[in-house]
């Protein structure tokens, strides 16, 4: 039986394709969010974001894939008036593109890498936001939620120019909420922690590695009106890592 937490809601999520090589975070929250009612644009470099809709429609939800890269404007551009042109609004933006890509040595990272890193966890927030807010405002109001992690919190070993980006969202996160609060448009952070299918893992207090739908069923509840109102905020998913981390990691 479908729920209806999300029912009569648009989502864009990106980073939703069936087959990535990480944790499978946007898959995750596409597919929970469909079971919950929301019509569904998936939004993926990989031409297997397809997977992901047919899962969604299949299991009796509504949901289209837009190839795209949302590191570029024109291909945003393109999610958004898809998006639009197949659901009529956008209640909900789900920015989970981002990661990190070999760095390691602080002093090694190369302008290159910086610019990679940046681009893949700002530039896509940035561009995704700007494009879909007024579309948001349109519809009276809706929720914008941020991937990061709990290296944007405490800052990883190795990872500075990641951490530094992911800690950019928290930043970014509150201004929108600043700006757009009056606009009914909520802004809100998820920090996942060490994630791994829930394999037992000393390092989180709760004894396991997080696991998509744990990141997802978080997404769901700020996604919904039962988070009205909340804005402006940062919640860690991570089975209480950030009481250790970075100590224990
Ligand atoms: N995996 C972890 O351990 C972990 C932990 C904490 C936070 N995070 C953060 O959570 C988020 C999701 O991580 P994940 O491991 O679930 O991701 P993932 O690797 O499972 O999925 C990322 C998806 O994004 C797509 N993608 C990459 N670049 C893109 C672009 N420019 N345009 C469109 N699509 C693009 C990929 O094809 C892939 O399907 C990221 O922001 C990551 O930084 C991950």
């Amino acid at each position: 039986m479908p729920g209806t937490r999300l029912a009569n809601k648009t989502a864009i999520v990106t980073g939703g394709a069936a087959n990535s090589r990480g944790a499978g975070m946007g898959r995750a929250i596409s597919e929970l969010f469909g079971q919950e009612g929301a019509r569904v644009a998936v939004v993926d470099l990989s031409p297997d974001g397809q997977v992901t809709a047919d899962r969604i429609r299949e299991a009796g939800g509504e949901a289209i894939f837009v190839q795209a890269d949302v590191t570029r404007r024109a291909d945003v551009e393109r999610v958004v008036r898809m998006t639009l042109d197949r659901f009529g609004q956008i209640n909900v933006l789900v920015n989970v593109v981002g990661g990190s890509f070999g760095e390691r040595e602080f002093l090694d990272v190369s302008d290159e890498l910086w610019q990679r890193v940046i681009d893949m966890n700002l530039k896509t927030v940035h561009l995704c936001c700007q494009l879909t807010v007024p579309a948001m405002i349109e519809a009276g109001g809706g929720s914008i939620i941020h991937i990061s992690s709990t290296n944007g919190l405490m800052g990883c070993p190795g990872l500075a120019v990641y951490s530094g980006a992911k800690a950019g969202l928290f930043g970014f996160s509150r201004v929108l909420a600043t700006r757009f609060g009056p606009q009914g448009i909520r802004s809100n952070v998820i920090c996942p922690g060490i994630m791994g299918q829930g394999k037992p893992d000393r390092r989180q207090p709760l004894g396991r590695t997080a696991r998509a739908l744990d990141i997802a069923q978080a997404a769901l509840f700020l996604a919904s009106d039962e988070a009205s109102f909340i804005s402006a905020q940062i919640l860690a998913v991570d089975g209480g890592h950030t009481t250790t981390y970075p100590e224990i990691f």
